[in-house]
């Protein structure tokens, strides 16, 4: 069989690259990524001379590009999007036309090429926001209420890929799944710029109150859970994805992470909150545990345990990562914001 994984070179991507190719050895997987700021090859070094393995730096925006990539190709998994909700804030349009116009382009070149099955990886986030202390969880029934230019744009694209089943039968699923974190993790996002942040000598930023919600996911569970939903061959369906039976805020992942790293409460600042902050996510995973018997294995604890273990041995990656372009943005995300106060 032949994969594409588009934003193979991203954050969850790489750990699917990578899923995909020990588990399937037989099939021939070719990642179509841009490379962007998040795109990073250095994410899939000890496969890239896999013989199974293709890298194709290309814009799921560009017609031709996307064309040439989908020939021969019997499975699409789709990553590629732009990702930050504070980028999103900042600049947004980048998330219409990548999220939205580039997903438009994948079904259409998919629907042409006769592919047997597009899976669209999206976010609980286009759900909206639950109140706090509730027991409201978000499942495949809820309405979508997205409430940043980054989950409306996901649930642009989640729409498009439901109306291509719809309109012209392209067989499809739909996975929304909650926080993932883990290694190579971008440190923009809260877990690894916290990490990285405390490595460095700094301290962790934390949006608001710090009581928001978030539902964390150990990245190799969502890969589990994408293969599943593609094994059961089960078209035309979504399924949730989520990772924590209780309710952990901002503050106390980031107290969990400083007790993990023997360090002391004063390690972590309060800043300007993000606007339309999202105060909590959480997710009723039982359809994918009932139907396809799959449930989050590595708990939080450990989850953070390896992620900080991992960060801690790969300084020469997040360093890199860290310098030229990443300065110029925390620069304005953060030391504006607390010279704002
Ligand atoms: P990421 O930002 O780490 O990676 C995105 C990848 O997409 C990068 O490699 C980038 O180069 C590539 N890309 C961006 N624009 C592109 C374009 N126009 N053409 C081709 N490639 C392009 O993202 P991630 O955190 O790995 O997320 C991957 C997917 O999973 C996204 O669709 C995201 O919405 C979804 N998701 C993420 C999370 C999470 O917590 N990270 C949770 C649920 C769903
Ligand atoms: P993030 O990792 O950006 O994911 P998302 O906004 O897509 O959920 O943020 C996770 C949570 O952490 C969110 O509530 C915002 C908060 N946050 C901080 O408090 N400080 C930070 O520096 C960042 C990046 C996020």
């Amino acid at each position: 069989m032949k994969v594409l994984i588009t934003g193979g070179a991203g954050f969850i991507g790489s750990h699917f690259v990578r899923y995909w190719l020990k588990n399937h050895p037989d099939d021939e997987v070719v990642n179509l990524d841009l490379l962007t700021y998040a795109g990073n090859l250095e994410n899939l070094l000890d496969i890239e001379k896999n013989p199974h393995y293709t890298f194709i730096q290309g814009d799921i925006r560009d017609p031709q590009a996307v064309d040439k990539a989908m020939a021969g190709v019997n499975l699409v998994v789709h990553f590629a999007a732009e990702t930050h909700v504070d980028r999103s804030i900042m600049e947004p349009a980048n998330f219409v036309t990548t999220n939205v116009v580039g997903t438009q382009v994948l079904l259409e070149s998919a629907l042409k090429h006769q592919v047997d099955h597009f899976h669209h990886i999206s976010t609980d986030e286009v759900f909206g926001s639950l109140e706090l202390n509730t027991p409201e969880k978000f499942n495949e029934t809820t309405p979508y209420d997205p409430r940043s230019p980054y989950s409306a744009a996901k649930a642009g694209s989640d729409h498009l890929v439901r109306a291509y089943g719809e309109t012209f039968g392209l067989p499809y699923t739909i996975s929304n799944c909650s926080n993932n974190y883990g290694p190579y993790h971008f440190p923009e996002k809260f877990i690894p710029l916290a990490i990285t942040n405390l490595l460095e000598g700094k301290k962790i930023p934390i949006y608001g109150d710090g009581l928001n919600v978030r539902d964390w996911l150990f990245v190799t569970d969502h890969c589990r859970a994408i293969d599943l939903i593609i094994l059961s061959k089960k078209t035309m369906t979504t399924y949730c994805v989520g990772g924590l039976q209780k309710d952990h805020s901002n503050l106390e992942i980031a107290k969990m992470i400083l007790q993990i790293m023997n360090l002391p409460e004063d390690r972590i600042e309060f800043v300007t909150d993000r606007l339309g902050h999202d105060r909590r996510y959480s997710v009723d995973w039982s359809k994918i545990n009932q139907d396809l018997g799959w449930s989050p294995s590595v708990t939080l604890e450990e989850g953070l345990k390896l992620t900080i273990k991992w960060y801690q041995q790969n300084t020469v990656w997040w360093k890199r990562v860290k310098s030229g372009q990443y300065q110029e943005y925390y620069q304005k995300q953060y030391l504006d914001r607390k010279n704002n106060e």
